[in-house]
């Protein structure tokens, strides 16, 4: 288990790019505080996920889908595509110390 941030570290709207077993991944501290961590990879193509912290979402600027931050939820995608998944959570451990893991 490797620690990612402390959450004291880390201000609202931060991001954090890790590599979590081999692949990347983002950690995101939304607006309203909650921390989440998705997979980068997206869902559709393989392009990688970054956060825009303008609108407030994950945006895969391959195709420009846009996901949730919340949950990682399908926001929006193209009408062309046939089908889009959500993003992959990664799940997390905060400990007494606020520091943060993947787990
Ligand atoms: S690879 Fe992400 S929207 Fe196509």
């Amino acid at each position: 288990m490797n620690k990612i941030t402390n959450l004291k570290e880390l201000k609202s709207g931060a991001f954090i790019n890790f590599d979590y077993k081999g692949t990347k991944a983002i950690l995101v501290k939304t607006a309203s505080g909650k921390v989440v961590a998705y997979s980068s990879i997206c869902p559709h193509e393989g392009g990688i996920i970054e956060w825009d912290i303008n609108l407030h979402k994950l945006l895969c600027e391959c195709h420009l889908s846009i996901f949730n931050v919340e949950d990682g939820s399908v926001y929006r995608y193209s009408s062309v595509f046939d089908n889009m998944k959500n993003l992959t959570p990664i799940p997390l451990k905060i400990d007494d110390k606020q520091d943060v893991y993947a787990l």
